[in-house]
């Protein structure tokens, strides 16, 4: 396996490498990120991992300094799972004096996330203009558990023509239900024990469907009570969308409805979401 940290490595590795499967993370990894490596390996000839924290899709500077890093131990769990090269630039290597181009979304980005986290999908957008059109790859993996990160990111090869197909893949979970996450190495003993009401509250919120509510206030309601039996009250947002838009819909909930969490259990900000078959 090949550490790449220049553009023009990574670009020279990868001319040598036929179909590319790619799968762009912050590092830190986990099985959710190992289960998307794992579908691309079988998918395409070479698979190839970006780990950068990308400074431009943190709002808040404390927030990017206190997201955890592990850069050698992610290079050998990559090199186990047979990926082909890691690419790991750092800051200056993809935003280098002088960069000044931005990005503008509205649609599928503007609601939740894009109103928690004002300019996430900005800076999520362009690092992934970027990086595919370093890498060229033939297929990019998303996980699920972002799920309107994956809507902003199919919009956007759309909108600009970009040639990479992307794949979105389930959520890994831990036995208890709660969404892999980086983040989740930041939560105390006593808040990751609470951590799983996120699903528990999702699931809640399927199995009233499953009994004929379709009532999206009731069911929003009932998901915040789940969470509120729990102690965790600081609740950015507990929504049912369309997800083909990713805003609500009036009051009867549309098949196929899109259930999102997004909720702080101590310091940690935890998002999830569940589709309402
Ligand atoms: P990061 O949070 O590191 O996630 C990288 C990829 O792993 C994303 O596609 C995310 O949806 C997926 N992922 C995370 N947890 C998962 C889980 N439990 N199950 C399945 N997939 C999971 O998302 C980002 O980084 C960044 O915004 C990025 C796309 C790299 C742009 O900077």
């Amino acid at each position: 396996m090949e550490l790449c940290t220049t553009i023009q490595a990574i670009r020279q590795a990868r001319a040598a490498l036929g179909t590319v499967g790619f799968v762009p993370t912050m590092g830190f990894l986990h099985e959710g990120h190992l289960s998307l490596v794992r579908q691309a390996r079988a998918e395409n000839d070479a698979v190839i991992v970006s780990i950068f924290v990308n400074p431009i899709q943190f709002g808040s500077a404390e927030d990017l300094s206190t997201y955890p890093r592990a850069l050698e131990r992610d290079v050998a769990l990559l090199q186990q799972e047979g990926v082909a090269c890691v690419f790991a630039p750092d800051v200056a290597e993809l935003y280098p004096e002088g960069f000044v181009t931005q990005m503008s979304l509205g649609g599928v980005a503007a609601a939740l996330e894009g109103t928690s986290r004002p300019g996430h999908f900005a800076g999520v957008a362009m690092v992934l203009t970027k990086l595919f059109n370093i890498i060229q790859p033939q297929r990019a993996y998303f996980g699920q558990k972002d799920a309107q990160q994956c809507a902003v990111v199919r919009r956007l090869v759309e909108d600009v023509n970009s040639p990479v197909e992307i794949i979105t893949a389930p959520t890994w979970r831990e036995a208890d239900g709660l969404a892999g996450s980086s983040r989740n190495s930041r939560l105390t003993e006593e808040d990751r024990k609470r951590a799983p009401a996120l699903y528990r509250a999702l699931c809640h919120a399927r199995d009233c469907v499953r009994a004929g509510e379709h009532r999206r206030t009731v069911l929003e309601a009932a998901m915040r009570s789940v969470l509120e039996a729990e102690g965790l009250t600081d609740i950015d947002y507990a929504m049912i969308v369309n997800p083909e838009t990713f805003h609500t819909e009036g009051e009867i909930i549309p098949p196929h409805a899109l259930a999102l969490l997004a909720v702080r259990v101590g310091a940690v900000r935890l998002i999830d979401n569940m589709p309402l078959l």
